[in-house]
């Protein structure tokens, strides 16, 4: 039995979508839908029975919080994993390049916790930040002008998409990625000035800052404000373009071609 974490979450639900019907695959989530095993890491007393029977947990990434509260939920998740007898934990991880983000330190240490393991079988996919995501950081504002400090730095961004396509191939044959650390970064490294370009928008990035304030003002939680100035300043300073990184994508992808993140980004901006 495959059980898959977080499936109301947009990696999980894809992920979902591709295994539905089958029935070696458990699907978990904290808010209980019919059809799925309840879940929630910050309640450690759902787990045993969720994880009942299960040989391999795809576990996707709790990330959102402070590091001492997604560390401890991942604890939690592996602790149960091992009291319960799962014998591989395929993991959605960060990618390496990914060092001086805010939010890296709990991938990084959910990563060592797997490989500390004494019982579990473990796979990590170190998904680079999605298309998807650059909608967050570098939407147009309401003058159609993205000013998202991304200086003249690039992301080499991957449709969330081909990452479930992954993570569904790897957990459902996981004894072929045994203790395998798979870097997942796209092959497109996209910059402000391109983005604009495809939406007929002006790219006038501003300073980390502003962009700080602007994201502290806009009612963000006190965690998001490094999370999002650091993946700006990661972005603009040239750590993300993919440079240097030996990416497993296509390859895990089965050959086929990576979705274009350009154009996911242009459907996700134009659908809201
Ligand atoms: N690579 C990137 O660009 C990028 C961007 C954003 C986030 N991420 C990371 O990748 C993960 C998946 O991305 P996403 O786009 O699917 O994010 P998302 O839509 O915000 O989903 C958040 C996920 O976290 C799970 N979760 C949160 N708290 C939990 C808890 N206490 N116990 C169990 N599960 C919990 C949710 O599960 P439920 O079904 O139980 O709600 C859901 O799967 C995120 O959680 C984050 O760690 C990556």
């Amino acid at each position: 039995m495959l059980l898959v974490t977080g499936v109301s979450g947009a990696l999980g639900s894809l992920v979902a979508d591709r295994l539905a019907g089958r029935p070696d695959v458990a699907l978990g989530t904290r808010a209980g839908l019919p059809g799925t095993r309840r879940l929630d890491f910050d309640a450690p007393g759902t787990l045993p029975e969720a994880f009942a029977g299960v040989e391999t947990l795809l576990l996707v990434s709790a990330g959102y919080g402070e590091d001492d509260t997604v560390v401890a939920r991942h604890e939690a998740a592996i602790s149960a994993a091992e009291a319960a007898g799962v014998r591989h934990v395929v993991y959605t991880s960060l990618s390496g390049d990914g060092d001086h983000l805010a939010y890296a330190l709990a991938h990084r240490w959910t990563e060592r916790r797997l490989r500390s393991s004494a019982s579990v079988d473990w796979t990590i996919l170190r998904n680079g930040l999605y298309a998807e995501f650059l909608t967050w950081i570098a939407a147009p504002d309401a003058e159609n002008r993205i000013t998202g400090p991304l200086g003249g730095g690039r992301l080499a961004a991957v449709a969330r998409a081909d990452l479930a396509d992954i993570a569904v191939s790897v957990a459902t044959a996981p004894a072929a990625h045994r203790n395998r650390v798979y870097e997942l970064v796209g092959e497109r490294a996209l910059g402000g000035a391109d983005l604009a370009e495809a939406l007929g928008a002006t790219y006038a990035p501003g300073t980390l800052a502003d962009a700080r304030a602007a994201i502290a003002a806009s009612g963000a939680v006190p965690f998001q404000v490094p999370m999002l100035a650091s993946t700006y300043s990661a972005i603009a300073h040239g750590f993300m373009d993919g440079t240097g990184v030996a990416s497993d994508l296509r390859t895990l992808l089965g050959g086929r071609e990576p979705l274009d993140a350009l154009d996911v980004y242009v459907k996700a901006v134009r659908e809201g």
